[in-house]
């Protein structure tokens, strides 16, 4: 049974970091591993008084892990009715009910214009069309992109997260983040 979840697992990691990943292929839940969440709120370089907005939020882990570190309140948004119960009953566990919400909706449905740090772990097509949003997030407000950037945007830095040494697990493989300054985009100021 274990190694039933790993295979699909390494499957659905295989599918989703796949160039061959077609135009408006379905967006599996696939968690970032917890040393790569860290990362991507670390160069978000999260402050008070910021509002993270995790586009596609699986289990609530980026929104969860942003509320218990740095204290900010964030929203998760995600299709999946049943992973947006999870984030709501890991919220609780954590804590961090009062500072998190879950929303069943299409992430690109949504109004983010409240959120000062945007992250996503999502296909190229989608954060493709989150761009026209993104561009009118308040100038200074960060997106950081786990391994799928956003075509003609010029990051204004890439950062590769090395797995740590003795993580014998299928995830442990080099992840890239993409990073854009609201502002430092082209056309977005
Ligand atoms: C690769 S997982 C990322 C989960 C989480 N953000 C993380 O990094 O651990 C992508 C998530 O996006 C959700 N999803 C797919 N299409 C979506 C859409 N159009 N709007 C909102 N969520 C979507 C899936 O249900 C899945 O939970």
């Amino acid at each position: 049974m274990q190694l039933g979840i790993r295979a699909i697992s390494v499957w659905a990691m295989f599918v989703l970091t796949s160039t061959a990943a077609r135009a408006q292929d379905t967006i599996p839940f696939v968690p970032s591993p917890m040393h790569v969440v860290q990362r991507m709120l670390e160069v978000a370089e999260i402050k008070k008084g910021d509002i993270l907005y995790d586009m596609g939020s699986g289990d609530g882990r980026i929104v969860i892990e942003a509320a218990k570190k740095y204290g900010v309140r964030g929203v998760g948004i995600d299709l999946n009715l049943e992973l947006v119960a999870k984030a709501r009953d890991n919220a609780a566990r954590e804590g961090v009910s009062h500072l998190v919400e879950f929303r069943a909706q299409d992430g690109l449905t949504v109004d983010i214009s409240e959120a000062t740090v945007v992250t996503l772990y999502m296909f190229k097509w989608f954060n493709n069309a989150l761009r026209p949003k993104l561009q009118k997030l308040k100038p200074g407000s960060r997106v950081i992109a786990h391994d799928f950037d956003i075509d003609d945007w010029k990051p204004t830095r890439i950062e590769y997260v090395e797995p740590p040494k003795d993580d014998p697990s299928e995830y442990a493989e080099s992840r890239t983040l993409y990073i854009w300054k609201v502002g430092s985009i082209p056309g977005s100021s």
